[in-house]
């Protein structure tokens, strides 16, 4: 029997996924000689996961990615795990002979037969701005008897004190330590215990400072840590931040203890964390985060490759309501992908539909501005065909944005894949306003300018291409309604 794989099924446009095999979490990003590396979690033999390799991937716009050779492989030491990339710009590793160079930090995670296993922190470094890496042969630099789980470092330069941080994952806990060079480390402090939420393993944290409503004499450091998946939680797995003060050492956490707060309210972006070194004349702060769960990421249903990451998003810090708020947004780059559809304002749903109904899309990106009127529900249906949609809405009386995902195509691959997943937003002088990005297996929604985010996989049918707007149980304004397609990224194809 001949099996005919259709491996461009779901592949998305508009996303970064790998060409063949199983993609994890985002790794070593890193911002040198004008370019955005992208490092991942990568199993070059199969598309389930396996033994680690850091794939990577570079772009200048961080919309095109040119695939590289796979940088870091398995070794002595064990299997490449997750962690970051910094620019040591003054060669304080002395890896590179008094000049600027790339430094890998990352975890060898090895378990032999019979006893415990070992994860380590180690250094690569390159001297061809990323093309090739060498391990350094001093490797482990950082093991730890007390932890089992201790892994996922992420470096930053620390300014004010003039030193190496470095942030990882201790069990349910992270581990804060200081370097003079990369290569030697010394314990400061430890975080979390009793605080945030603790349904899973904690994995994969950062730690950025962003001025609070663009005011740079107004610092918070924002620390993500992503909670593993666990069989009693149906979420699986999902990141959570916290806002808080840090002074090279210690990181002092702002508000209550029992206090969670998820930097995404759906339930495919796992892992995230930010780029390092954009230049300070960028200012940015970005993240990419990879688009999947734990409690079902080996089962999703494409062929031949598996995984995408999220959309980059920008993050800031701002007042709403009196209270500081992480608010993301796709990076401006984006921008430059669309293809205008049709703007419209000041319409009625009747001629929405109308324009709506004319249009068979599958990549494309939804701007909209929404007059709550006296609909209980209202939204829009993305990749809808007779018998499958996606519905990105709201409900009024809860005040509650949502995906419902429940008949979004297939879902069958695993029981906590159907579902609807939400987030409370009120209006904004009467309005919600939506940004939608939809494509071949994802609808990502930014709404309330950033402040509200649900990031889904979605399975539809290639040929489910219609787009509805909807009010039940009564009517609503449509403000404005702006459309574009965006352009398939190098390498994927619009069908
Ligand atoms: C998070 C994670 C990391 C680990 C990597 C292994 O998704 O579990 O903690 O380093 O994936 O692939």
């Amino acid at each position: 029997m001949v099996t005919i794989i259709n491996k461009e099924k779901y592949r998305p446009h508009y996303h970064f996924s790998p060409k063949d095999n199983w993609m994890n979490d985002p790794n070593g990003m890193v911002f040198f000689n004008g370019e955005y590396h992208l490092f991942y979690q990568y199993h070059p033999y199969g598309t389930t996961w396996g033994p680690m390799h850091w794939g990577h991937a570079v772009s200048t716009d961080l919309v095109e990615w040119e695939h590289y050779p796979i940088a870091l492989a398995p070794d002595e030491h064990g299997v490449i795990f997750s962690g970051s990339a910094v620019v040591d710009w003054k060669d304080s590793s002395g890896f590179f002979v008094g000049k600027p160079g790339l430094v890998a930090i990352f975890t060898h995670h090895c378990h032999p037969a019979g006893s415990r296993a070992h994860q380590r922190q180690s250094l690569a470094y390159s001297l061809d701005s990323g093309r090739s890496w060498i391990k350094y042969e001093g490797n482990p630099v950082l093991e730890n008897e007390r932890f089992v789980d201790f892994r996922d470092p992420k470096v930053f330069w620390h300014k004010p004190t003039e030193q190496w941080v470095m942030i990882l994952a201790s069990g349910q806990t992270v581990c804060i330590y200081n370097s003079p060079n990369l290569k030697d480390w010394t314990f400061a402090s430890e975080f979390g215990e009793g605080i945030g939420s603790h349904d899973g393993v904690w994995e994969c944290p950062d730690l950025f400072p962003l001025s609070v409503d663009g005011d740079p004499s107004k610092t918070k450091w924002v620390m993500f840590v992503s909670i593993g998946s666990s069989p009693e939680f149906s979420e699986g797995s999902r990141t959570q931040y916290f806002l808080g003060d840090f002074d090279g050492k210690t990181f002092v956490n702002d508000g209550e203890a029992d206090t969670v707060r998820w930097l995404d309210h759906g339930r495919d972006n796992y892992a995230g964390v930010s780029w390092s070194d954009i230049q300070e004349e960028d200012g940015r702060r970005i993240y990419i985060g990879w688009m999947s769960n734990w409690k079902y990421a080996n089962q999703t249903p494409t062929e031949g490759w598996r995984s995408a990451m999220t959309l980059p998003r920008e993050l800031s810090l701002e007042s709403r309501n009196g209270e500081i708020t992480l608010i993301q947004r796709p990076v401006r780059e984006l921008e430059k992908q669309r293809v205008p559809v049709f703007s419209i304002k000041e319409i009625s749903m009747e001629e929405a539909r109308a324009r709506l109904s004319e249009l068979r899309l599958n990549s494309y990106e939804i701007v909209a501005e929404l007059e709550t009127g006296t609909a209980e529900a209202f939204g829009f249906k993305v990749r809808a065909s007779a018998d499958q949609e996606t519905v990105i809405g709201y409900l009024s009386q809860s005040s509650e944005l949502f995906v419902d995902r429940t008949r979004s195509g297939q879902t069958d691959f695993h029981e906590d894949f159907a579902g609807r997943h939400g987030v409370k937003l009120e209006p904004v002088n009467g309005r919600i306003q939506l940004r939608a990005y939809v494509d071949c297996s994802s609808v990502e929604v930014f709404a309330g300018d950033g402040q509200a985010v649900i990031t889904d996989l979605i399975f539809p049918e290639p040929d489910a291409k219609g787009v509805e707007v909807y009010a039940a149980g009564g009517s609503i304004n449509l403000h404005s309604l702006e459309i574009y397609t965006l352009r398939p990224i190098k390498g994927e194809v619009a069908v």
